[in-house]
């Protein structure tokens, strides 16, 4: 197993050898040059994705959560908690899990996919399904939190974007460069700011401010669940894409100020264009990503259909693909022909193949 982002990232993190590390091995996730999907678009511009999916818990929370686990523990805390659209509650599940400490998790019921809860569940959670979609989650864990002296490792928790950041690096390194754009979806906000922290951060620590040219930041929210586009609360967020369905996001002025400052840009697309984009990826590439980590994806494909000349040859994109395709089946499945069952028989078989 890899050492994880602690270990590798020390420096950068703030942690001291008191610290617990409590680890899965998260971090070091392929960064992949997207050939098929850039000649299916007619691209000239070079087009990376990372893969957070292959992380522990499959999604990118653990990067975070080795951070507010270790540190939850090196302070004592009791129980964790948190309120999730899954992911979060899937690694927070687990990382407590390891480290030995009771984890309630807070879920909008009904709202999360089916691998996701069954992680939750197995890792060993107290899972709580309220009536209610992820803000009222989120609002009534923070007021258990406090009731119960429990520690939020929601990205509220300040170490949770430190250890998000290390994404960043590891393209920043890998590119020896920043890229010239970063896409990626957005819910609660906390993903964006952090990448955005750990550019800025890699470029100071390597000294090599000119050289390392920040990037564009790119956030997508769904159509129906775009509260920061919109610029307005929304009630009752809808999206296919349950992991960022979000009407009122915790990060909200963070990410304002990220694409802001960043000269970046968030906007929105639906979830037919999110699904299409879901599919490409698997079929050009051999990544499945579950549908929210598409958005990134299907909002490049937006521009570039929308103005071929928009990416420059020179340009350099990375989307982050947040999440694994297999915590979300009923999603895919759906989008699938699944065949019915034929008889163990050659010919009957070939007549198949031939249609
Ligand atoms: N992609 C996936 C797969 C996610 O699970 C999330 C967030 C995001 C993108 C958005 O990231 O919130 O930092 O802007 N999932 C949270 C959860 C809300 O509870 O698992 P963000």
């Amino acid at each position: 197993m890899g050492k994880g982002i602690i270990e590798k990232y020390r420096l950068f993190l703030p942690v001291s050898d008191k610290t617990p590390i409590i680890t899965l091995g998260e971090g070091e996730t392929p960064l992949i040059k997207a050939e098929n999907l850039s000649r299916f678009l007619e691209l000239e511009s070079a087009l990376y994705l990372k893969v957070e999916g292959v992380n522990p818990t499959g999604s990118f929370k653990d990067r975070g959560m080795t951070m507010a686990i270790s540190k939850a523990v090196e302070e004592g805390a009791k129980a964790i908690i948190c309120a999730s659209t899954g992911n979060t509650s899937a690694s927070a599940a687990a990382y407590g899990a390891r480290a030995g400490i009771p984890v309630i998790v807070v879920l909008p019921g009904g709202g999360v996919a089916l691998g996701k809860l069954a992680q939750a569940l197995m890792y060993g959670a107290k899972v709580i399904q309220i009536k209610g979609n992820f803000d009222a989650a989120f609002k009534v864990m923070n007021e258990l939190a406090n009731a119960m002296n429990a520690v939020v490792v929601n990205s509220t928790n300040p170490y949770r974007l430190e250890g998000q950041k290390t994404a960043a690096f590891e393209i920043c390194e890998e590119l020896d460069r920043c890229p010239t754009f970063h896409f990626i979806p957005v819910g609660n906000g906390g993903n964006i700011t952090a990448y955005w922290r750990g550019y800025i951060e890699y470029g100071r620590g390597k000294n090599f401010e000119k050289l390392f040219k920040l990037p564009r930041m790119v956030g997508w929210q769904a159509e129906g669940a775009a509260p920061i586009v919109q610029a307005r609360i929304v009630e009752n967020p809808q999206t296919v894409a349950s992991a960022i369905r979000i009407g009122n996001p915790a990060h909200w002025q963070d990410v304002v100020e990220t694409v802001l400052e960043s000269r970046g840009l968030i906007d929105t697309v639906s979830d037919e264009e999110i699904l299409e984009a879901q599919k490409l990826i698997a079929q050009n590439e051999g990544i499945f990503c579950e549908p929210a980590s598409a958005a990134p994806v299907a909002g490049f494909i937006k521009i570039h259909r929308a103005d071929k000349k928009f990416f420059k040859k020179r340009s350099v994109i990375v989307c982050t693909l947040t999440g694994n395709g297999l915590k979300d089946p009923d999603i895919a499945i759906k989008l699938c022909d699944v065949p019915e069952p034929v008889e163990s028989n050659l010919e009957e078989i070939k007549k198949l193949l031939d249609t």
